[in-house]
């Protein structure tokens, strides 16, 4: 390929995410027109990426997948005893995704149904210390790693195969084939549900996940003040983006009820900017989880809220939304599965 058109292609960032499509490998050929074959079929990607070689005084042509398969059953999916991935994403840290991720997964697990979590949090995981199990390490049986299980769920993290306190130090192409490898040489059981819990943003670990596994519903974790709800409004995009369908969003630190007085406040902001956000996206709020110290104590002790306070108000939350996420996997089964079909790979 001809370096001096790929070094001008570099400029174009692909819509929705940080890289290139250079980067991304998208790019196929420079001459003697630049072909470009994208992962997602939405017409106003395809546009944007046309205006944006034409402008370079280049002539394109951009490959999309064909419509049908992105409603076809037929999906790729690298882990296939899986029947559901349910994807816990934000454009902000520290908002609660993972806390959300856990309590959603003990949840749905609560209501008798096979659930995993996938730390997909590579270079930050916290769901092993969040669910009590961060001294145990994975072990392969065969030529599979076996899943940690706890409190009834399985669960899979960086986190479990490192030594505690250290860092990775790894370049965005090991961080996909990391989380490759996490889906599928891992011996997960026929899962009901596999919850995917981010790292923030909208980067590598999304769409390397949505380009191996039919990922059925996006869900978005917020919280209520406006800088959160722009990443929060970039995260719903991206689900768009990938055409994952929405499974809603979770307004957390949703407000703080004193347990002294009983009063609310509204630490990060109130009122209706999420509800409207979510209506932008033509989704809804699932569950608006107050912030509580037993919810961070929870998480810093292993012990999960939706598991060991089930008749808090947070439990019911939690509870709440697992059974409208499991609604919208029932009705998802019966229209034929995941709309983004596993976006084929470049
Ligand atoms: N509703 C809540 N009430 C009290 N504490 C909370 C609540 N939600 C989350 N926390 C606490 O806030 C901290 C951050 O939460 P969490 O790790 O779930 O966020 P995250 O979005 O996954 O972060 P990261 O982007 O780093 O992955 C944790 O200590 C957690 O226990
Ligand atoms: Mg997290």
């Amino acid at each position: 390929m001809n370096e001096e058109i790929l070094n001008k292609l570099k400029g174009i960032i692909y819509p929705g995410f940080k890289k290139s499509i250079v980067d991304f490998g998208f790019v196929k050929a420079t001459q003697p027109k630049v072909v470009v074959q994208i992962p997602s079929a939405k017409p106003e990607i395809k546009n944007e990426l046309e205006k944006a070689i034409s402008a370079l005084g280049l002539e394109c042509e951009i490959l999309t997948p064909a419509p049908q398969q992105a409603s076809s059953p037929q999906n790729k999916n690298i882990a296939p005893q899986i029947k559901n991935f349910i994807m816990i994403s934000s454009g902000k840290g520290g908002v609660g995704k993972s806390t959300t991720t856990l309590n959603l997964a003990l949840s749905m697990a609560k209501m008798g149904k096979k659930v995993g979590i996938l730390d997909a949090d590579i270079y930050g995981p916290n769901i092993p210390r969040m669910l009590g199990c961060e001294n145990e390490r994975a072990y392969a049986v065969g030529d599979k790693l076996k899943p940690i299980t706890s409190h009834g769920l399985e669960m899979m993290s960086m986190g479990v195969l490192i030594e505690p306190g250290q860092s990775l130090i790894w370049r965005g192409a090991m961080i996909m084939k990391a989380i490759t490898q996490l889906l599928n040489e891992v011996a997960w059981g026929s899962l009901d549900a596999l919850f995917l819990d981010m790292p923030p943003g909208t980067g590598d670990a999304q769409l390397t996940l949505a380009q191996s596994v039919p990922v059925s519903l996006g869900v978005c974790v917020t919280t209520p003040q406006s800088v959160a709800l722009d990443d929060c409004s970039r995260a719903l995009d991206m689900f768009n983006k990938l055409g994952i369908k929405l499974g809603g969003v979770v307004e957390n630190m949703s407000g703080f009820i004193c347990p002294d007085c009983g009063k609310k406040y509204d630490i990060f902001g109130g009122g209706e900017a999420a509800e409207k956000l979510a209506q932008k996206y033509s989704t809804n709020i699932i569950a608006k989880v107050p912030i509580e110290p037993s919810i961070r104590q929870g998480g810093d002790l292993g012990k999960p809220v939706a598991f060991y306070a089930p008749n808090s108000n947070a439990a019911k939350a939690y509870d709440k939304a697992a059974a409208v996420l499991w609604d919208e996997l029932e009705k998802l089964k019966s229209a034929g599965g995941a709309s983004n079909s596993s976006i084929q790979p470049h």
